[in-house]
């Protein structure tokens, strides 16, 4: 029997990947939600996947669970609180079994950095896992839809984009620091605690909005946060983006935290691309799950 395939971490994208993901997943967000059932119906489906969430989602959960119906799957939501994880199995005893039950597919949400590459070593599986946030660690189907929807809209190679806000607790960060600067991204932050990286730091939201082509704007992760962390709120009065420069465009992962990370009538401002990042971020987990349905792998 096959391994665990899947998609753990931004690490395992490079850019052959991306531009073959890209031209496949402009293609299903040209084809549609209902035209790509009608077509899933007489060509194969991507089967039946279990949607393991141990921290709450719209987002993220919504797309993979509408990705997966119109490609002709099965979407079975996970009820952690009601399966026999609360009973003392193991996650690793959870996966084997659903491999028995003969699922294709695990999407895991995991409170716990690391969790998705742990399962993806386990031997004699075969499925496919998609990670789809792992604490503060990373959000790699995130990343790659934020780069289509940037691929799509101004470009992304020598682009300056500033990433504000709590970078330290953002899984969002970590793997658009690991991956957009391998694209060319000339990527900067402006972090609200002492986080350090080779990256350029600015020291004001000025000088980030005097530099930057995008501003890329994190809410404060404050699930995460230690008791000494609560300065970060703090911080934020200073970072606060209330508007866009001329050409400036307007980035954020969601959920935003309005009148604290940006003001309200930035939401739907023409340049902010917020929810056209979560349209891309639907097609573009359709594309890793057709990919992964018919035997690819990342990493
Ligand atoms: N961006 C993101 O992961 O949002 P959700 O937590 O709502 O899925």
């Amino acid at each position: 029997m096959v391994d665990l395939r899947g998609l753990v971490s931004s690490k395992d994208l490079n850019k052959d990947k991306l531009d073959f993901l890209f031209s496949l997943t402009s293609h299903l967000k040209n084809t549609g939600k209902s035209k790509l059932l009608q077509d899933s119906l007489i060509e194969q489906s991507v089967g039946t996947v279990a949607l393991i969430f141990q921290e709450p989602s719209t987002r993220t959960k919504t797309s993979f669970n509408e990705a997966i119906f119109a490609l002709g799957g099965r979407a079975i939501d996970f009820n952690i609180k009601n399966s026999s994880l609360t009973k003392g199995e193991s996650i690793e005893e959870t996966v084997l079994n659903l491999n028995s039950l003969e699922l294709d597919g695990i999407v895991l949400r995991s409170s716990e950095e690391f969790l998705p590459s742990q399962l993806k070593a386990l031997n004699d599986v075969d499925m496919w896992i998609i990670n789809a946030g792992d604490g503060k660690g990373e959000h790699p189907t995130q990343v790659i839809g934020d780069t289509f929807c940037l691929m799509d809209s101004i470009g992304l190679s020598g682009k300056k984009i500033t990433i504000i806000g709590d970078v330290e607790h953002s899984r969002v960060a970590h793997s658009l620091i690991n991956l957009w600067p391998s694209l060319g991204v000339d990527l900067s932050l402006l972090p609200t605690s002492s986080f350090k990286s080779d990256l350029n730091s600015f020291d004001t939201l000025q000088e980030a909005q005097d530099y930057s082509d995008v501003l890329y704007v994190l809410r404060p992760q404050s699930e995460r946060w230690s008791s000494t962390d609560t300065e970060i709120l703090k911080s934020y009065s200073d970072i606060t983006v209330n508007s866009l420069n001329e050409n400036q465009y307007l980035m954020a992962p969601g959920p935003v935290m309005l009148g604290v990370d940006i003001s309200s009538d930035l939401l739907k401002h023409e340049r902010s691309l917020i929810f056209n990042q979560v349209n891309w971020g639907l097609y573009g987990r359709a594309a890793v799950i057709k990919y992964l349905s018919e035997g690819g792998n990342f990493g």
